[in-house]
């Protein structure tokens, strides 16, 4: 199964950050993408709105794929701020992230306003990255399987089946504290991720890679990358630095 690794830039970046997606590419381009060869690794990055389209345009002809941080489920309308699946596609985007922990908590987004984002992207032709993850609280309560297992039971349409996407682990006490799980934690969550995939999808739910985010650097990638039913990683502040981030690209060969 081919792995996913995908820079989450949040809102980080102007015009001169897009020399570091250049510094990424050029760094697939090089020695690293000849170990990667044939290992079908994959290798995206979500700068914000105003990059996208930049982005593309700077990277083209490059093996990285271009992607939005969120989007609105509904293709236009009065929605004022907001941005739709079809004119992230416009600008080039070919991936979304979305349900991300920091759109949870801080817009109170649902499971089901996550799974109508999912059928936005795919109606316009995107490849999701659907993010779940417990909060420290929901861990200590001893609630972390199951509450994972919820947001992706209903997080996920049925219009899935047959379509590319990925699922993201992201534990909220995790994000930007240097602070990851055990291999065995990470293994346990994904294991549950794997089996609620099933559930809703059949087949396809089998296949489609599930990521790890949170706090991934360059010295602790090869070994969360090799872990059991660890498809990829989405990675946040590390994926700012191009250093870093090949650092992590690194880890998956
Ligand atoms: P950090 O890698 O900065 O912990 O962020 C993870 C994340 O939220 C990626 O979406």
């Amino acid at each position: 199964m081919y792995k996913l690794i995908v820079g989450n830039w949040k809102m980080n970046g102007l015009g001169p950050a897009l020399a570091e997606a250049q510094a990424v590419a050029a760094g697939l381009a090089g020695s690293l993408g000849g170990s990667l060869a044939g290992s079908g690794v994959r290798i995206g990055l979500c700068p914000p709105s105003t990059l996208v389209e930049r982005m593309v345009r700077s990277l083209a002809g490059a093996s990285v794929l271009v992607g939005g941080q969120d989007c609105r489920a509904e293709a236009s309308g009065a929605f004022t701020g907001d941005i739709s699946a079809e004119m992230l596609s416009e600008a080039g985007a070919v991936l979304v992230i979305l349900g991300h922990s920091e759109r949870r908590s801080g817009y109170g987004e649902t499971d089901a306003l996550v799974a109508a984002k999912v059928e936005a992207a795919l109606r316009a032709g995107l490849e999701p990255i659907i993010c779940v993850g417990e909060t420290l609280a929901e861990r200590e309560a001893g609630r972390a399987v199951a509450v994972v297992s919820t947001q992706v039971r209903g997080s996920l349409p049925q219009v899935l089946a047959g379509r590319a996407f990925s699922v993201a682990y992201e534990p909220v006490w995790a994000i930007g504290t240097g602070l990851t799980p055990t291999t065995a934690q990470i293994e346990e969550i994904h294991a549950a991720v794997r089996a609620e995939m099933s559930a809703v999808l059949g087949a396809s739910g089998t296949r489609a890679p599930i990521l790890y985010g949170g706090s991934v650097k360059p010295g602790n990638a090869a070994e969360i990358l090799s872990a059991d039913e660890v498809g990829g990683a989405l990675v946040g502040g590390a994926s700012l630095k191009s250093a870093d981030f090949l650092g992590i690209i690194a880890g998956a060969g």
